[in-house]
């Protein structure tokens, strides 16, 4: 028997339209325990100074509960402290590898390659700085089943590919790459490896060093975390050789009035102050999850995909996208014939049930799927199979509601 997750998530016992919030939007953001915000309030209540300047107590502490966290957040995912750069959120933490990596290691004839399946956040900045470096922007398109085409991948990767980045798990279908393969793959054409975990990290356990990526981006987020805290893996050698991606107080050494030095690394990147009560809130949130358990987490999602999708299979109106391929993770999109997804989410939200439906920053995917948006439902570990009957049966009612007959 599982743990009652509802005790430590008290939103999740809220009401949402008079009925029981069914929250299944943690592809979008993920809900907070309450040990996570009790963090946030011991460290405004408690704590709050800025770190890295002050000599006394306060600062101190706000200090070490910032590297405390750096360092839990390199456990995690068996990386050095000095490899993980705080930012703002994994958006940013892919802005920082393309504007620091990329727009100074390209030039004309090289190829950057990504997938038709990224999230914007890892296609456009790829896209603008493909553009300022004269470098071919390539794609690598889906099977049928809408996992990468391997063919696509052995035809695009090439000794002129200077970066490959990649999802771990596309935020719309929910398929998990095989991010080590690839990864191998391109480091024997000498291609750095760009991988976007926000999907993944919360998720299922992510080990840099087994994936040997070169960069890893992820956001707290969506993994129990507050908003504005990002976090960006990178392999020490390769970031100590990027000039600063913003610069300001605090990632220098000495400043003189035509140039600057700068600090050593991770300071290097973190210019100007930070969201210490961010990283208090994500080393919290790391406890807690690792608390759960990654093998809890993915059986639990695992069970709840599986239900939603054999239930959504019963049903001849709903058209499903990459839901017959193994290797899927707590995401299940679908689209009703005859209904645009956002009068889909509106019913659901009017029954209680919380979904994505859109685009979902993912535009290039939606025209390779022959769709202009579609609805997601996504999951975490403290959903139940009751929020996926509740989310059947308001599916069940939207082409009646439609008059559809
Ligand atoms: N990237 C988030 C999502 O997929 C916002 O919904």
């Amino acid at each position: 028997m599982d743990k009652n997750f509802l005790n430590d998530f008290p939103i999740l016992r809220s009401k949402m339209n008079r009925h029981q919030i069914a929250y299944l939007d943690n592809g979008a953001t993920t809900q907070k325990p309450e040990s996570v915000v009790r963090s946030i309030c011991g460290y405004y209540g408690g704590c709050n100074a800025n770190p890295h300047r002050g000599v006394y107590e306060l600062s101190v502490r706000a200090t070490k509960i910032y590297e405390d966290a750096r360092r839990k957040v390199a456990k995690f995912i068996n990386a050095r402290p000095k490899e993980i750069i705080f930012t703002k959120n994994a958006t940013e933490s892919l802005n920082l590898v393309a504007y620091s990596y990329g727009l100074n290691n390209l030039r004309g004839g090289d190829e950057i390659l990504i997938t038709i399946a990224e999230h914007h956040s890892n296609l456009v900045p790829w896209q603008r700085v493909a553009q300022a470096t004269g470098t071919k922007l390539n794609y690598i398109y889906l099977n049928a089943d809408g996992n990468l085409s391997q063919a696509d991948i052995d035809k695009k990767l090439s000794n002129r590919t200077k970066i490959l980045a990649v999802t771990q798990i596309s935020n719309v279908l929910g398929l998990v790459n095989d991010v080590k393969k690839l990864a191998a793959q391109a480091h024997e054409v000498g291609a750095v490896v760009v991988v976007d975990g926000a999907q993944s990290v919360p998720h299922i356990p992510v080990d840099v060093q087994n994936l040997d990526a070169d960069f890893l981006a992820f956001s707290g987020h969506k993994m129990l975390s507050p908003m504005g805290i990002g976090i960006l893996y990178g392999k020490r050698k390769i970031l100590e050789e990027m000039p600063p991606f913003l610069s300001g107080g605090d990632m220098i050494e000495y400043v003189e009035e035509q140039a600057t030095t700068y600090a050593e690394l991770p300071q290097k990147f973190e210019a100007g102050t930070q969201n210490v009560g961010g990283a208090a809130g994500l080393s919290a949130a790391i406890d807690y999850l690792q608390g759960v358990g990654f093998d809890n987490i993915e059986r639990i999602e695992n069970d709840l995909t599986t239900y939603t999708i054999s239930e959504l299979k019963k049903l001849p109106y709903v058209e499903l996208y990459g839901c017959d391929a193994p290797n899927k993770v707590g995401i299940v999109t679908f689209n009703i014939k005859d209904v645009h997804p956002h009068d889909v989410a509106t019913i659901l939200d009017a029954e209680g049930v919380a979904i994505r439906a859109g685009h979902h920053c993912a535009q290039p995917l939606m025209k390779f799927l022959g769709q202009n948006a579609t609805c997601r439902a996504s999951f975490y570990f403290y959903n139940t199979r009751r929020d996926v009957e509740r989310l059947i049966e308001a599916v069940q009612k939207v082409r009646g509601i439609m008059h559809i007959a």
